[in-house]
Formats: structure tokens, C-alpha cells, sequence
């Protein structure tokens, strides 16, 4: 009964999968947040260097990764993919449970994938300073990490409530040599507008993304780094889907399904993405499931639509799923899910009908990860908890239908920064947002009005 499905460092992907080559029809066109015309690489330039535009508007279906890239990627990767032996038998299902395993890199999640690649290109460009938001602090840390390999400064903005609830996420930032600057701030012109409204905003990641943006904007050598959403992001994290696919292959078996958690929808693409992409291509079609958080539900409740990618208007419009630019989500537990859209490649694949979507609350998350935890003994991050609680709502319904397929989860990061989250659920302390449709409403009703 093999647990562990490794590979050789040598098997290690040397090009990143791109969806865009294999999607029926192309992705809607950026537009310019001021002119509404679709955007130009000149447009993106103050944000990001020239390697990582080009690869925002790629149809090529796949991009070699650079061999500086992939050096430090071997600190971890390829990472190992895990059948899920006791998880099954507690739930007394026939369904087989793979999942792969991102939690061993350095920063504890998936986020290094894009942030080595993001590090690498702007040291290339002779970038120096790196601005950037965290939820979680999950990708704070990773960009971190990655600076301090590639020699840039990087400023994280973590959102407020995660900054409190998560002291040693920072210390974590610092020890890479980052600066960690709670947000909404008094460092940016945006922060101090929202702190003046409400000095005890909670923040989001739309309004730390603002104030990540304004810096960069304001200075040649500093440029921005997005962990999530963006094309060339999920384009970086098709590693983890990649590499799945061989390991399933030395399982001898084909995932009948697979599950992901969506955030601004990075990890689940990792994932996904290339098996969607096999699909296409005429290859054994999986089903496909996103979970995300019935308190930030982006793709179960939000709509498709035109919309900014931060609270204060600077970015670029795109066509994603959004639950509107000014929502803040309530301060739940998994900081990486609290973000208002969702990547345009993600909700453009939704729309082509390539995945279902499904929300959960936290504390039926939560008790998922427990269940999880004392069977597999990996404790996962809170935003991780949501893929599980997927995970398992499809083994038990195999175990109705007494059906043994195949389950693929992506456990894309470790919980050991979560500890106050898991005290606070056991303590009987969290509480399940009840979203309600007026609320829904009236954040949506602030959408941009676009023409095309
Ligand atoms: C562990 C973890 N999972 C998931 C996410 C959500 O992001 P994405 O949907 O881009 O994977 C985050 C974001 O911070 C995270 O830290």
C-alpha cells in the first residue's frame, strides 16, 4: 500500500503549462481603468517588468522555466503527492484520496512557485524594491523569501486583521529582511484616506493591493508583485498540476475528480489547469471542483463582470467574478480567501462550464482539517481546510453511490501560523457569516459601468 509518490529532483517540470493556448475562446481583453480601451504592455510597465507582461498575454502553451528558477525551486520541489489511506478508512469510503502536498516549501504554501519566477525577472529587469499585500501572510512570506534569494527589498501591506491575528508571520517576513506594514496604513495617500473614515478598518486585501500599488507607481526601481489572480501567476503555479499528473500516473491511476480551494484562484489553477488543459486537448476528462468560503463567495454569488482588482480604482479592469471592489469580507479565518474577485482565467473557465463551484462555512472547514489532521497528521492552513472539506464531501458521496473513483486535492499550505484560528474553533469561538443578499447587492451595485 504505497503512501508517498515522489519524484526525482531530474523529473522536475522545465516548462510551466499555459491554458490560454488550449481554451476555446480567448480570454476578455484588460482594460485600461481610465480609458476603458484594452490594455498595452506599456500600460503595465510601472507595475511589472517586461518578462512577466509577456507572459500576462501569452497563448504559447508552454514557457520554459528559467534555470536560475528552477535551482531554488529544487530546495523543495518536485513535492510529494500523498494517498490518503487513513482519511479514507475513517470515512469508510471505497473512493481513493490523493493529495499533493505544497506545505513543504519554505514558506509553508504554494506561493514560492510564482514568487521565485516573480523575484527572478524583476532582479533581470534591475529592479530593487518590491511592493506587495498578504492576507494570509502566507505570500508575504514568500515574496520575502524570494527577495532575500534575488537581492530586492520587499514591502509587504498585510492586511489588518491577519496582521493581528498572526504576529509570527511577520517575524517570519522580517527574518527574510522584509518590511511588514499592517494595512490600511499611514505609509500610502489611500491608507490614510481609509484609516481617517474608520481608524479601526480591518482591512482587505483590495485595499492593501491599493497601497502596494501606490508605492511602486511612485518610483522607477520599485515595482509590484501580485501573488494571486493574475495570468502569469497561475501560469508559475502549474507546476504543482504538472507534476501531479506523473504521480498519478505512478499510481497508476487518473483523478475522477479534483478539488482545489479558491482564493483569488492561484492554488486551484496549480492544480487544475493542466488537467483541464489535457482535457481539451482531447485527453481523460476529470470533474473539476472549486471550494470556496460561503462568507467571500466570489463564484457562487458573485457576478461576471468588469471590475477593479483593488479598492482604490488603480488597476487595470478585468472580466472576472466578483462580489465588487468595495466589499470587505468579514474577518473569518482564511485571510487568503478574502479577496472580492477571482482570476479572470479561472472565472473565464467557469464560464466555459470546465469546473463546478461550491461554498462552505468555516467551522464545517475547520472541522474537516481537524478530521484531516488526525488521520493524515498534517495540520492545514485554514484557507487549505476549504479544499479538504471538498475532498471529503466527494468520498462521501462515493461512499452513498459505492463508487471508487478518484479524488485529487491540492493541500496547498500548512496551518503552523493558524494555531490562534484552531485554538478559536475549539474554544467554540467562531462564527459562521450568514451572507445576506442585500449586502451582496449593494456592493455590487458600485460596479464600473463598461461598454464593452
Ligand atoms: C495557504 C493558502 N491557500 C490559498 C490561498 C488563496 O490564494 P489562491 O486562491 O490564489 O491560491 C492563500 C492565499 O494567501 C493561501 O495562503
Amino acid at each position: 500500500m504505497q503512501t508517498k509518490f515522489l519524484l526525482d529532483e531530474s523529473q522536475m517540470p522545465k516548462y510551466w503549462y499555459n491554458l490560454q493556448a488550449d481554451f476555446p475562446e480567448p480570454l476578455p481583453a484588460v482594460l485600461h481603468p481610465g480609458t476603458q480601451q484594452p490594455v498595452g504592455p506599456s500600460d503595465l510597465e510601472p507595475l511589472f517588468p517586461m518578462e512577466l507582461i509577456q507572459q500576462e498575454v501569452t497563448t504559447e502553451r508552454e514557457i520554459e522555466i528559467p534555470q536560475p528558477v528552477r535551482d531554488v525551486y529544487q530546495l523543495w520541489r518536485p513535492a510529494p503527492l500523498y494517498r490518503a489511506h487513513r482519511l479514507e478508512k475513517a470515512l469508510g469510503t471505497p473512493a481513493k484520496i490523493f493529495y499533493k502536498y505544497e506545505g513543504v516549501s519554505p514558506a509553508g504554501s504554494h506561493k514560492p512557485n510564482t514568487a521565485i519566477p516573480q523575484a527572478f525577472y524583476n532582479q533581470q529587469a534591475g529592479i530593487r524594491t518590491l511592493t506587495t499585500e498578504t492576507g494570509a501572510g502566507q505570500w508575504g512570506t514568500s515574496l520575502s523569501f524570494a527577495g532575500s534569494l534575488f537581492d530586492i527589498d520587499v514591502t509587504v501591506f498585510q492586511v489588518r486583521v491577519s496582521y493581528d491575528q498572526k504576529p509570527y508571520r511577520r517575524a517570519v517576513m522580517e527574518t527574510y529582511g522584509a518590511k511588514c506594514v499592517p494595512s490600511p496604513s499611514e505609509l500610502t495617500e489611500f491608507g490614510r484616506k481609509v484609516l481617517a473614515d474608520n481608524p479601526d478598518h480591518t482591512g482587505s486585501l483590495g485595499i492593501a493591493i491599493s497601497e502596494a500599488v501606490e508605492l511602486a507607481v511612485q518610483d522607477p526601481n520599485t515595482k509590484y508583485a501580485l501573488g494571486s489572480v493574475l495570468n502569469h501567476v497561475l501560469l508559475h503555479q502549474s507546476v504543482i498540476g504538472l507534476e501531479a499528473m506523473q504521480q498519478m500516473e505512478m499510481a497508476d491511476c487518473w483523478p475522477d475528480v479534483i478539488v482545489g480551494c479558491t482564493g483569488g484562484g492561484s492554488n486551484f489553477a496549480g492544480i487544475a489547469f493542466p488537467f483541464m488543459g489535457h482535457a481539451l486537448r482531447g485527453g481523460e476528462k476529470s470533474r473539476i471542483v472549486a471550494v470556496e468560503p460561503s462568507a467571500c463567495p466570489t463564484l457562487t454569488r458573485g457576478k461576471y463582470a468588469y471590475d477593479y482588482g483593488d479598492t482604490a480604482h488603480m488597476t487595470p479592469l478585468t472580466k472576472m467574478h466578483t462580489l465588487g471592489s468595495g466589499f470587505t469580507p468579514p474577518g473569518f479565518h482564511a485571510g487568503g480567501l478574502r479577496y472580492h474577485g477571482m482570476a479572470p482565467m479561472v472565472s473565464h473557465a467557469k464560464e466555459l462550464g470546465l469546473f463546478d463551484a461550491v461554498s462552505y462555512t468555516q467551522k464545517e472547514c475547520f472541522e474537516a482539517g481537524v478530521l484531516f489532521a488526525r488521520n493524515e497528521g498534517i495540520v492545514p492552513a485554514p484557507e487549505a481546510n476549504h479544499a479538504v472539506k471538498g475532498a471529503i464531501e466527494e468520498a462521501l458521496r462515493c461512499k452513498r453511490e459505492g463508487k471508487d473513483e478518484v479524488i485529487l486535492f491540492n493541500l496547498c499550505g500548512h496551518g503552523h501560523f493558524d494555531m490562534a484560528a484552531y485554538t478559536a474553533y475549539f474554544a467554540g469561538e467562531l462564527s459562521d457569516h450568514e451572507y445576506d443578499d442585500q449586502e451582496l447587492a449593494m456592493a455590487l451595485s458600485g460596479l464600473p459601468s463598461v461598454s464593452a
